[in-house]
Order: C-alpha cells, then structure tokens, then sequence
C-alpha cells in the first residue's frame, strides 16, 4: 500500500528539520530526540514506581497495554506538543493516538524482543504508523535497547513465524523470516526524556537486560485519522491533534481520575477486544 499520504512538501514544518524527516524516510527510523526533561522522565518514573510499590511490577499487569486509559500522566503525555510537533512532521496534523505500551526491562532481566514489524498483526489499513518511543532510564545497547535495521521499512509486510517463546515481549513471540545483518543494525541508545520515532514497517528487536539497573521505555502508537482497522473487530483510539472526520475508531476518553472504577471497566473492554485483534487465529483465549 502507497504512503503517499504521508507528507506534502509545501507544509510547514513544526520543529523537525528536512534533514531529520529525509533521515525517518530514508532509515524508517530517528532519533534521539528530546521531548521532555530530564527532571519531567524522573517525575515520571517516579508516578510509574509508585504505582508499582503499591501493586506489582506494571509488565505483569493487564495496564502495561493501553495505560493511557487509566493513568491521567501518560493521558497527558501522549497529548505533550512537544511529541505530536515531531510526530505532526511525519504523519499530518490530524493524529489518534492508537495504542500505548510499556517496555520495561528489570536487572538480569531474560526479556528479549525478537526481530520483527510491528505492523504483522495491527490489522492497521495503511503503514502510516508512528512509535514515539519514549525514555524514562537510559537506554543503551548494554542494558537491550532497541536495534534497527535501517531502510528495512521500505520492505513490503514479510512472513513471521509466531515463536510464542517464554521471555519474548511480543504478544506472539513473532519473529520475522529473514536472515537479519547483525552489523548493519543500528543501535537506539537514548536518554531520560529523549525519544526515536519508528515506522511500523521497520525490522526490529532487542537484547535482554543482564545490568543493574531497569530500562525503562513507553511506546506510544500513532495514526493519522484515515488509517482504519481492517480485521474485521471494532477499534478504539484517543484523538490527540486535529480533528477525526473519518470515525473509523471508537474515540476513547481520558480518565479523569488514576485507577478510577469507570476508568478500570474501559480499560478491561478494550483490552479484550485488543486481544481479539491482536491474537486473531491463534486460537489463545484471553485470560482471566
Ligand atoms: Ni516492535
């Protein structure tokens, strides 16, 4: 499918140079970029082990997936202008906010991503799909920052084998089917409150995490308002720029209180239909 879409050359940038945006169309990758403070990511990270000291590690809970329908600070912070300027550069001005989801990496953490695209199993219309990926730790090839293989988001959707393996992140455990050039990949290194923004095309992954210390990272998902899901299942998203006058989503609200009852029964209606989506064919049911 065509992203002719994408750009128009007579727009007005809103803070991306031509040079960075020729990078992302070149690559299918950019970074770092500095989206918040260094101070602001402590604060966050701060919201984030807080909620965990009271209830459990966040990446065995069900809100590692969508947390912005439950925490009021990361509603805000997929609405930050100074994500949506970069991620306005790249997609348009009228942006959902598709998905969110924590990658957390614990000390002498086993867990890995294998190499894949994120688009396999979206069931998204079109490739015009932005990560914002979003450092609260400092992300380094040391502690399983992401790796990239550059210019492969110009490749069309390939095969993946669904692994389902015990430490791997991906809903599936997918893996991409093609021999992968470990010297030509790219290694995302950030800083706390820098970011990369990724295509979804891009072949992807990353190590586990043997130092002492957490990686910490929130991948938000962003579409422009005519992408569409195509499976056949009933989507949701957040409008966070612009206006939506294509209503292929289900447009959610933000919660107006963390962990509110109302807030926590949305969370739980979409997180299953989510799965519907995302596990479709594989027979697994949701668990309960
Ligand atoms: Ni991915």
């Amino acid at each position: 499918m065509k992203t002719a879409q994408l750009e128009s050359p007579t727009r007005t940038r809103k803070c991306l140079t031509e040079e960075q945006i020729e990078n992302y169309n070149r690559d299918g990758f950019f970074f770092p970029h500095r989206v918040i403070s260094e101070s602001e990511a402590a604060e966050y990270r701060k919201k984030l082990e807080n909620y965990e000291a009271a209830h459990q590690p966040i990446m065995k809970t069900a809100v590692r997936n969508k947390p912005h329908l439950v925490f009021t600070w990361i509603n805000e912070l997929i609405r930050d202008s100074r994500i949506l300027d970069a991620v306005e550069d790249v997609l348009g001005p009228n942006i959902l906010a598709w998905g969110t989801n924590f990658f957390i990496k614990e000390p002498h953490d086993d867990a890995f991503i294998s190499w894949h695209q994120d688009s396999t199993y979206w069931g998204l219309s079109h490739p015009d799909v932005v990560t914002a990926w979003i450092a609260l730790s400092h992300v380094t090839p040391d502690n399983g920052a992401m790796r990239m293989l550059p210019g492969s988001h110009l490749l069309d959707q390939l095969p993946h084998v669904d692994t389902f393996a015990e430490h791997n992140l991906l809903t599936r455990g997918q893996e991409v089917q093609v021999d992968i050039d470990e010297s030509k990949t790219v290694d995302v290194s950030l800083e706390p409150g820098e970011m990369s923004l990724h295509h979804v095309r891009i072949i992807h992954g990353s190590n586990p995490n043997p130092t002492d210390t957490r990686r910490i990272g929130l991948a938000i998902r962003y579409v422009p308002t005519y992408v569409s899901q195509i499976s056949g299942a009933r989507d949701y998203a957040t409008l966070v720029r612009g206006e939506d006058t294509h209503h292929n989503f289900q447009l959610e609200p933000a919660p107006k209180v963390d962990f509110g009852p109302d807030e926590m029964a949305l969370h739980a209606r979409i997180a299953e239909e989510s799965f519907q989506i995302l596990y479709r064919g594989t027979g697994r049911e949701y668990p309960r």
